[in-house]
Protein backbone atom coordinates (compact mmCIF):
# COMPACT_ATOMS: atom_id res chain seq x y z
CA UNK A 1 0.00 0.00 0.00
CA UNK A 2 1.21 3.68 -1.06
CA UNK A 3 0.10 5.99 1.82
CA UNK A 4 0.57 10.52 1.50
CA UNK A 5 1.07 11.72 4.76
CA UNK A 6 0.19 15.25 4.59
CA UNK A 7 2.13 17.71 6.98
CA UNK A 8 5.88 18.31 8.39
CA UNK A 9 5.79 17.79 12.41
CA UNK A 10 6.56 14.97 14.73
CA UNK A 11 3.03 13.76 14.76
CA UNK A 12 3.28 13.34 10.78
CA UNK A 13 6.72 11.74 11.54
CA UNK A 14 5.08 9.17 13.93
CA UNK A 15 2.08 8.57 11.75
CA UNK A 16 4.67 8.15 8.70
CA UNK A 17 7.25 5.85 10.82
CA UNK A 18 3.90 3.55 12.08
CA UNK A 19 2.95 3.36 8.53
CA UNK A 20 6.61 2.37 7.27
CA UNK A 21 6.94 -0.62 10.55
CA UNK A 22 3.05 -1.72 8.77
CA UNK A 23 4.82 -2.41 5.19
CA UNK A 24 3.59 0.70 3.63
CA UNK A 25 5.85 2.80 1.01
CA UNK A 26 5.18 6.72 2.57
CA UNK A 27 5.31 9.64 0.81
CA UNK A 28 5.54 12.93 2.89
CA UNK A 29 4.35 16.49 2.28
CA UNK A 30 6.75 18.14 3.29
CA UNK A 31 7.76 15.96 6.11
CA UNK A 32 11.63 16.65 7.73
CA UNK A 33 14.59 15.37 8.11
CA UNK A 34 13.46 12.15 10.13
CA UNK A 35 10.88 11.20 8.09
CA UNK A 36 13.36 10.79 5.00
CA UNK A 37 13.82 7.68 7.30
CA UNK A 38 10.09 6.34 6.62
CA UNK A 39 9.72 7.49 3.17
CA UNK A 40 10.20 9.91 0.50
CA UNK A 41 9.67 13.52 1.15
CA UNK A 42 8.01 15.42 -1.26
CA UNK A 43 8.66 18.97 -1.76
CA UNK A 44 5.92 22.15 -1.23
CA UNK A 45 3.02 22.39 0.87
CA UNK A 46 -0.78 21.60 1.24
CA UNK A 47 -1.38 25.15 0.61
CA UNK A 48 -0.89 25.11 -2.77
CA UNK A 49 -3.21 22.35 -4.74
CA UNK A 50 -1.16 22.79 -8.05
CA UNK A 51 1.48 20.65 -5.65
CA UNK A 52 -0.57 18.32 -4.15
CA UNK A 53 -1.89 17.62 -7.22
CA UNK A 54 1.75 17.06 -8.28
CA UNK A 55 2.65 15.03 -5.82
CA UNK A 56 -0.38 12.79 -5.92
CA UNK A 57 -0.40 12.11 -9.51
CA UNK A 58 3.77 11.18 -9.38
CA UNK A 59 2.98 9.43 -6.10
CA UNK A 60 -0.36 7.65 -6.77
CA UNK A 61 -1.44 6.74 -3.39
CA UNK A 62 -3.67 4.15 -2.76
CA UNK A 63 -4.43 6.41 0.68
CA UNK A 64 -3.68 9.86 2.22
CA UNK A 65 -3.45 10.87 5.98
CA UNK A 66 -3.88 14.31 6.95
CA UNK A 67 -1.77 15.21 10.17
CA UNK A 68 -2.71 19.10 10.94
CA UNK A 69 -6.77 20.40 11.00
CA UNK A 70 -6.00 23.40 8.95
CA UNK A 71 -5.87 21.66 5.59
CA UNK A 72 -9.05 19.73 6.72
CA UNK A 73 -10.63 22.62 7.89
CA UNK A 74 -9.93 24.72 4.55
CA UNK A 75 -11.88 21.42 2.88
CA UNK A 76 -8.63 19.85 1.37
CA UNK A 77 -10.48 16.13 1.93
CA UNK A 78 -13.43 16.95 -0.11
CA UNK A 79 -11.27 18.11 -3.09
CA UNK A 80 -8.49 15.07 -2.68
CA UNK A 81 -11.82 12.83 -2.58
CA UNK A 82 -13.60 14.13 -5.69
CA UNK A 83 -10.56 14.81 -7.99
CA UNK A 84 -8.57 11.60 -7.69
CA UNK A 85 -10.75 9.05 -6.09
CA UNK A 86 -8.70 8.40 -3.38
CA UNK A 87 -10.07 7.34 0.19
CA UNK A 88 -8.49 10.56 3.00
CA UNK A 89 -7.59 9.50 6.28
CA UNK A 90 -9.56 12.75 7.82
CA UNK A 91 -13.45 14.24 8.06
CA UNK A 92 -14.96 16.16 5.50
CA UNK A 93 -15.13 20.05 5.49
CA UNK A 94 -18.92 19.86 6.53
CA UNK A 95 -17.85 18.01 10.32
CA UNK A 96 -14.75 20.28 10.11
CA UNK A 97 -16.48 22.38 12.85
CA UNK A 98 -16.03 20.13 15.76
CA UNK A 99 -12.67 21.93 16.09
CA UNK A 100 -12.70 24.90 13.88
CA UNK A 101 -15.75 26.62 15.60
CA UNK A 102 -15.82 26.48 19.07
CA UNK A 103 -19.25 28.19 18.84
CA UNK A 104 -20.65 25.12 16.97
CA UNK A 105 -18.81 22.96 19.07
CA UNK A 106 -20.37 23.82 22.25
CA UNK A 107 -24.18 23.90 20.25
CA UNK A 108 -23.64 20.65 19.13
CA UNK A 109 -22.16 19.20 22.70
CA UNK A 110 -25.73 21.44 24.21
CA UNK A 111 -27.62 19.34 21.63
CA UNK A 112 -26.91 15.65 22.55
CA UNK A 113 -26.76 15.93 26.12
CA UNK A 114 -22.72 15.87 26.06
CA UNK A 115 -21.01 17.46 29.37
CA UNK A 116 -19.47 20.39 28.45
CA UNK A 117 -18.43 23.75 30.92
CA UNK A 118 -21.93 25.93 30.97
CA UNK A 119 -21.46 28.72 28.13
CA UNK A 120 -22.88 31.39 26.55
CA UNK A 121 -21.69 33.09 22.37
CA UNK A 122 -21.47 36.60 21.87
CA UNK A 123 -20.69 38.36 18.38
CA UNK A 124 -20.67 41.65 20.36
CA UNK A 125 -18.43 43.20 22.20
CA UNK A 126 -21.07 45.16 24.01
CA UNK A 127 -22.92 42.26 24.99
CA UNK A 128 -19.97 40.00 25.86
CA UNK A 129 -18.60 42.93 27.96
CA UNK A 130 -22.34 42.93 29.49
CA UNK A 131 -21.92 39.77 30.30
CA UNK A 132 -18.22 39.90 31.95
CA UNK A 133 -20.00 42.44 34.09
CA UNK A 134 -21.95 40.55 36.04
CA UNK A 135 -20.10 36.92 35.62
CA UNK A 136 -21.59 34.98 38.91
CA UNK A 137 -18.08 33.21 39.58
CA UNK A 138 -14.05 33.53 38.86
CA UNK A 139 -12.16 32.54 36.58
CA UNK A 140 -14.23 33.05 33.17
CA UNK A 141 -12.90 31.32 30.65
CA UNK A 142 -13.00 33.16 27.07
CA UNK A 143 -12.60 31.19 24.17
CA UNK A 144 -12.27 32.55 19.83
CA UNK A 145 -14.66 30.82 17.83
CA UNK A 146 -12.00 29.89 15.16
CA UNK A 147 -8.62 28.38 14.74
CA UNK A 148 -6.49 30.14 16.71
CA UNK A 149 -3.38 28.02 16.60
CA UNK A 150 -3.91 26.73 19.70
CA UNK A 151 -3.85 30.35 21.75
CA UNK A 152 -7.38 31.36 21.43
CA UNK A 153 -8.42 30.21 24.81
CA UNK A 154 -8.01 32.45 27.88
CA UNK A 155 -8.45 32.16 31.73
CA UNK A 156 -9.08 35.63 33.00
CA UNK A 157 -8.84 35.17 36.97
CA UNK A 158 -10.43 38.97 37.26
CA UNK A 159 -12.81 41.79 35.11
CA UNK A 160 -10.10 43.77 34.14
CA UNK A 161 -8.15 40.93 32.36
CA UNK A 162 -11.73 39.80 31.04
CA UNK A 163 -12.51 43.00 29.31
CA UNK A 164 -9.03 43.19 27.89
CA UNK A 165 -8.80 39.95 26.86
CA UNK A 166 -12.56 40.21 25.24
CA UNK A 167 -11.31 44.36 23.63
CA UNK A 168 -8.28 42.57 21.95
CA UNK A 169 -9.97 39.32 20.33
CA UNK A 170 -13.21 40.85 19.31
CA UNK A 171 -12.09 44.52 18.56
CA UNK A 172 -8.92 44.47 17.64
CA UNK A 173 -8.80 41.19 16.05
CA UNK A 174 -5.69 39.64 18.00
CA UNK A 175 -7.14 36.60 15.33
CA UNK A 176 -8.49 38.31 12.28
CA UNK A 177 -12.21 36.48 11.66
CA UNK A 178 -11.47 34.08 14.46
CA UNK A 179 -11.67 35.88 16.99
CA UNK A 180 -14.55 38.23 16.22
CA UNK A 181 -17.39 35.64 18.16
CA UNK A 182 -16.21 34.38 21.26
CA UNK A 183 -17.63 31.93 23.77
CA UNK A 184 -17.33 32.67 27.67
CA UNK A 185 -17.74 29.67 29.91
CA UNK A 186 -17.61 28.57 33.22
CA UNK A 187 -14.22 27.14 34.97
CA UNK A 188 -13.43 23.40 35.43
CA UNK A 189 -11.41 22.51 38.31
CA UNK A 190 -10.17 18.63 37.65
CA UNK A 191 -7.36 17.40 35.47
CA UNK A 192 -7.19 16.75 31.95
CA UNK A 193 -7.04 13.62 29.68
CA UNK A 194 -6.64 13.43 26.03
CA UNK A 195 -9.12 10.74 24.31
CA UNK A 196 -8.33 9.35 20.51
CA UNK A 197 -11.46 7.36 18.80
CA UNK A 198 -10.95 6.08 15.30
CA UNK A 199 -14.68 6.81 13.61
CA UNK A 200 -15.73 5.45 10.17
CA UNK A 201 -18.13 6.65 7.64
CA UNK A 202 -20.81 4.19 8.90
CA UNK A 203 -19.68 5.32 12.58
CA UNK A 204 -18.06 2.13 13.77
CA UNK A 205 -15.34 2.81 16.34
CA UNK A 206 -12.49 1.99 18.17
CA UNK A 207 -10.92 3.53 20.83
CA UNK A 208 -7.21 3.86 20.41
CA UNK A 209 -6.00 4.54 23.40
CA UNK A 210 -5.61 8.02 26.16
CA UNK A 211 -2.95 10.29 26.63
CA UNK A 212 -1.89 13.26 29.09
CA UNK A 213 0.62 16.31 27.48
CA UNK A 214 2.24 18.88 28.99
CA UNK A 215 1.69 22.34 27.76
CA UNK A 216 3.58 24.76 30.33
CA UNK A 217 6.77 25.64 28.74
CA UNK A 218 8.97 25.04 32.21
CA UNK A 219 9.08 22.58 34.99
CA UNK A 220 6.68 22.33 37.40
CA UNK A 221 3.58 23.59 35.26
CA UNK A 222 4.63 27.11 34.49
CA UNK A 223 5.54 29.41 32.27
CA UNK A 224 3.67 29.81 28.60
CA UNK A 225 1.69 27.51 27.04
CA UNK A 226 3.34 25.51 24.27
CA UNK A 227 2.11 23.27 21.23
CA UNK A 228 3.40 20.67 24.04
CA UNK A 229 6.76 19.83 25.84
CA UNK A 230 5.50 16.19 26.48
CA UNK A 231 2.79 13.09 26.97
CA UNK A 232 2.42 9.91 28.60
CA UNK A 233 0.26 7.24 27.40
CA UNK A 234 -1.43 5.42 28.66
CA UNK A 235 -2.75 8.77 30.97
CA UNK A 236 -1.35 7.58 34.45
CA UNK A 237 -4.24 8.90 36.21
CA UNK A 238 -7.74 7.84 34.75
CA UNK A 239 -9.06 4.22 36.40
CA UNK A 240 -11.03 1.53 34.61
CA UNK A 241 -14.61 3.45 35.59
CA UNK A 242 -13.26 6.74 34.78
CA UNK A 243 -12.64 5.41 31.03
CA UNK A 244 -16.12 3.58 30.86
CA UNK A 245 -17.78 6.83 32.08
CA UNK A 246 -16.11 8.79 29.12
CA UNK A 247 -17.32 5.67 26.99
CA UNK A 248 -21.01 5.93 28.22
CA UNK A 249 -21.34 9.84 28.74
CA UNK A 250 -18.81 11.48 26.02
CA UNK A 251 -17.94 8.93 23.34
CA UNK A 252 -20.86 7.33 22.87
CA UNK A 253 -23.16 10.42 22.66
CA UNK A 254 -20.69 12.47 20.49
CA UNK A 255 -21.17 9.16 17.72
CA UNK A 256 -24.92 9.28 17.87
CA UNK A 257 -25.04 12.60 17.41
CA UNK A 258 -23.06 12.80 14.62
CA UNK A 259 -24.90 9.87 12.97
CA UNK A 260 -28.18 11.88 14.09
CA UNK A 261 -27.26 15.07 12.63
CA UNK A 262 -25.69 13.57 9.55
CA UNK A 263 -22.52 15.04 10.36
CA UNK A 264 -20.19 12.48 8.13
CA UNK A 265 -16.65 11.38 9.58
CA UNK A 266 -13.92 9.24 8.74
CA UNK A 267 -10.62 9.31 10.81
CA UNK A 268 -9.34 10.13 14.28
CA UNK A 269 -11.64 11.96 16.57
CA UNK A 270 -9.57 13.52 19.76
CA UNK A 271 -11.81 14.12 22.59
CA UNK A 272 -9.70 16.81 24.99
CA UNK A 273 -11.82 16.30 28.33
CA UNK A 274 -11.75 17.78 31.95
CA UNK A 275 -11.85 15.10 34.61
CA UNK A 276 -14.11 16.51 37.80
CA UNK A 277 -15.53 15.40 40.81
CA UNK A 278 -18.64 14.66 38.53
CA UNK A 279 -17.26 12.84 35.80
CA UNK A 280 -16.03 14.36 32.18
CA UNK A 281 -16.34 16.82 30.35
CA UNK A 282 -15.54 18.19 27.24
CA UNK A 283 -12.68 20.67 26.89
CA UNK A 284 -12.79 20.76 23.05
CA UNK A 285 -13.08 18.22 20.38
CA UNK A 286 -10.30 18.05 17.77
CA UNK A 287 -10.74 16.32 14.07
CA UNK A 288 -6.73 14.74 14.24
CA UNK A 289 -4.35 13.06 16.04
CA UNK A 290 -2.96 15.34 18.80
CA UNK A 291 0.68 16.08 18.73
CA UNK A 292 2.71 15.46 20.30
CA UNK A 293 -0.16 12.69 21.82
CA UNK A 294 0.49 10.59 18.53
CA UNK A 295 4.14 10.24 19.43
CA UNK A 296 3.00 8.08 22.74
CA UNK A 297 -0.26 6.69 20.76
CA UNK A 298 1.44 4.91 17.52
CA UNK A 299 4.32 3.26 19.38
CA UNK A 300 1.94 1.47 21.21
CA UNK A 301 -0.16 -0.25 18.56
CA UNK A 302 0.16 -3.93 17.79
CA UNK A 303 -0.99 -5.10 14.10
CA UNK A 304 -0.77 -3.33 10.95
CA UNK A 305 -1.27 0.65 11.07
CA UNK A 306 -1.66 1.22 7.55
CA UNK A 307 -4.59 -1.14 7.20
CA UNK A 308 -6.26 0.64 10.49
CA UNK A 309 -6.01 3.67 8.87
CA UNK A 310 -7.41 2.64 5.40
CA UNK A 311 -9.97 0.47 7.23
CA UNK A 312 -11.21 3.71 9.04
CA UNK A 313 -10.31 6.17 5.78
CA UNK A 314 -12.91 3.32 3.71
CA UNK A 315 -15.18 1.82 6.09
CA UNK A 316 -14.22 -1.20 4.79
CA UNK A 317 -15.62 -4.22 6.68
CA UNK A 318 -13.67 -6.77 9.04
CA UNK A 319 -12.46 -6.50 12.50
CA UNK A 320 -9.28 -4.41 13.18
CA UNK A 321 -7.05 -6.75 14.22
CA UNK A 322 -5.01 -3.73 15.64
CA UNK A 323 -5.05 -2.72 19.72
CA UNK A 324 -2.77 -1.02 21.58
CA UNK A 325 -0.70 -2.65 23.89
CA UNK A 326 -2.07 -1.92 27.65
CA UNK A 327 1.20 -3.50 28.82
CA UNK A 328 3.55 -0.79 26.94
CA UNK A 329 3.88 2.79 28.10
CA UNK A 330 5.25 5.51 26.72
CA UNK A 331 7.03 8.61 27.36
CA UNK A 332 7.93 11.72 25.09
CA UNK A 333 10.38 14.57 25.70
CA UNK A 334 10.36 17.18 23.38
CA UNK A 335 13.34 18.86 22.92
CA UNK A 336 12.85 22.60 21.74
CA UNK A 337 15.35 25.82 20.85
CA UNK A 338 16.13 28.29 23.30
CA UNK A 339 13.52 31.09 23.48
CA UNK A 340 10.63 28.61 22.21
CA UNK A 341 7.53 29.71 21.68
CA UNK A 342 8.15 32.98 21.11
CA UNK A 343 11.39 33.62 19.25
CA UNK A 344 14.84 31.33 18.28
CA UNK A 345 17.64 30.55 16.11
CA UNK A 346 17.46 27.69 13.83
CA UNK A 347 19.97 25.98 11.29
CA UNK A 348 21.95 24.50 14.67
CA UNK A 349 23.78 21.16 14.26
CA UNK A 350 22.02 18.20 15.98
CA UNK A 351 24.87 15.45 17.54
CA UNK A 352 23.65 12.44 18.91
CA UNK A 353 21.51 10.74 16.58
CA UNK A 354 23.06 8.17 15.02
CA UNK A 355 24.00 6.43 18.41
CA UNK A 356 20.35 6.26 19.32
CA UNK A 357 19.24 4.91 15.43
CA UNK A 358 19.06 1.48 16.51
CA UNK A 359 18.49 1.38 20.60
CA UNK A 360 15.56 -1.12 21.59
CA UNK A 361 12.80 0.69 23.48
CA UNK A 362 14.35 4.19 22.35
CA UNK A 363 12.14 6.12 19.36
CA UNK A 364 13.01 9.47 18.20
CA UNK A 365 10.23 11.60 16.05
CA UNK A 366 11.77 14.66 14.15
CA UNK A 367 9.32 17.66 14.61
CA UNK A 368 11.19 20.89 13.39
CA UNK A 369 14.65 19.72 11.54
CA UNK A 370 15.78 19.80 7.90
CA UNK A 371 19.33 18.41 6.23
CA UNK A 372 21.60 20.75 5.47
CA UNK A 373 24.35 18.93 2.95
CA UNK A 374 24.93 15.69 5.48
CA UNK A 375 23.94 17.43 8.60
CA UNK A 376 20.63 17.71 10.61
CA UNK A 377 20.19 21.37 11.84
CA UNK A 378 17.32 22.40 13.70
CA UNK A 379 14.34 24.22 11.90
CA UNK A 380 11.44 24.81 14.73
CA UNK A 381 10.81 25.65 17.74
CA UNK A 382 9.78 22.72 19.06
CA UNK A 383 13.06 20.08 17.53
CA UNK A 384 12.75 16.28 18.21
CA UNK A 385 10.37 14.44 20.39
CA UNK A 386 12.08 11.23 22.45
CA UNK A 387 10.03 8.86 22.67
CA UNK A 388 11.26 6.02 25.33
CA UNK A 389 9.14 2.78 25.99
CA UNK A 390 8.67 0.56 28.84
CA UNK A 391 6.86 -1.65 30.49
CA UNK A 392 6.15 0.22 33.79
CA UNK A 393 5.27 4.17 33.05
CA UNK A 394 8.89 4.77 35.14
CA UNK A 395 11.10 2.58 33.03
CA UNK A 396 9.83 4.03 29.61
CA UNK A 397 9.92 7.88 31.31
CA UNK A 398 13.90 6.51 32.08
CA UNK A 399 14.58 5.08 28.42
CA UNK A 400 13.12 8.57 27.59
CA UNK A 401 16.13 10.72 29.59
CA UNK A 402 18.78 8.80 29.16
CA UNK A 403 18.70 9.02 25.14
CA UNK A 404 17.98 12.92 25.72
CA UNK A 405 21.77 12.93 27.28
CA UNK A 406 23.03 11.41 24.10
CA UNK A 407 21.61 14.65 22.06
CA UNK A 408 22.99 18.10 21.82
CA UNK A 409 22.37 20.79 20.03
CA UNK A 410 23.17 25.02 21.04
CA UNK A 411 20.39 25.80 23.08
CA UNK A 412 18.85 22.86 23.35
CA UNK A 413 16.24 23.17 26.13
CA UNK A 414 13.56 20.51 27.78
CA UNK A 415 11.34 19.83 30.68
CA UNK A 416 13.08 17.66 33.20
CA UNK A 417 9.67 16.82 35.22
CA UNK A 418 7.73 14.55 32.39
CA UNK A 419 6.26 11.73 33.84
CA UNK A 420 7.80 12.34 37.06
CA UNK A 421 4.83 11.32 39.63
P1 LIG B 1 -9.28 24.19 24.56
O1 LIG B 1 -8.54 24.70 23.35
O2 LIG B 1 -10.74 24.48 24.54
O3 LIG B 1 -8.96 22.77 24.91
O4 LIG B 1 -8.65 25.01 25.77
C1 LIG B 1 -7.25 25.04 25.97
C2 LIG B 1 -6.93 24.78 27.42
O5 LIG B 1 -7.63 25.72 28.25
C3 LIG B 1 -7.41 23.41 27.91
O6 LIG B 1 -6.47 22.41 27.62
C4 LIG B 1 -7.56 23.67 29.39
O7 LIG B 1 -6.30 23.61 30.03
C5 LIG B 1 -8.05 25.09 29.44
N1 LIG B 1 -9.52 25.16 29.51
C6 LIG B 1 -10.38 25.26 28.47
N2 LIG B 1 -11.64 25.31 28.89
C7 LIG B 1 -11.62 25.25 30.24
C8 LIG B 1 -12.63 25.25 31.26
N3 LIG B 1 -13.91 25.35 30.98
N4 LIG B 1 -12.21 25.14 32.53
C9 LIG B 1 -10.90 25.04 32.84
N5 LIG B 1 -9.91 25.05 31.93
C10 LIG B 1 -10.26 25.14 30.64
N1 LIG C 1 -1.49 18.33 22.14
C1 LIG C 1 -2.51 19.23 21.85
C2 LIG C 1 -2.97 19.27 20.47
O1 LIG C 1 -2.51 18.53 19.62
O2 LIG C 1 -3.86 20.04 20.17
Amino acid sequence: MKVLVIGSGGREHALAWGLHRSGATVGILPGNAGTLREGVNFSGSWKDRASVQQVIEAFRPDLVVLGPEAPIAEGLVDWIRQTFRIPVFAPPQKTAFLEASKIQAKEFMARNGIPTASFETHTDLHSALKSVEQWPTWPVVIKADGLAGGKGVVIAPDKTTATQTLIDFMEKGKFGPASQRVVLETYLEGYEASVFVLIDSEYRYQVLGDAMDYKRLLDGDRGPNTGGMGAISPHPKLSHAERQQILDRVIRPTIEGLKKEWFPYSGVLYFGLMITDHGPYVLEYNIRFGDPEAQVLIPRLKGDFARLLYRYATASNGESEVQTDEHLHAVTVILASQGYPVQYETGKVIEGLEDLRDQPNVLIFHAGTSLQGQKVVTAGGRVLNVVGLGTTLSEARTHAYQAVQKIRFEGMTYRTDIAAF
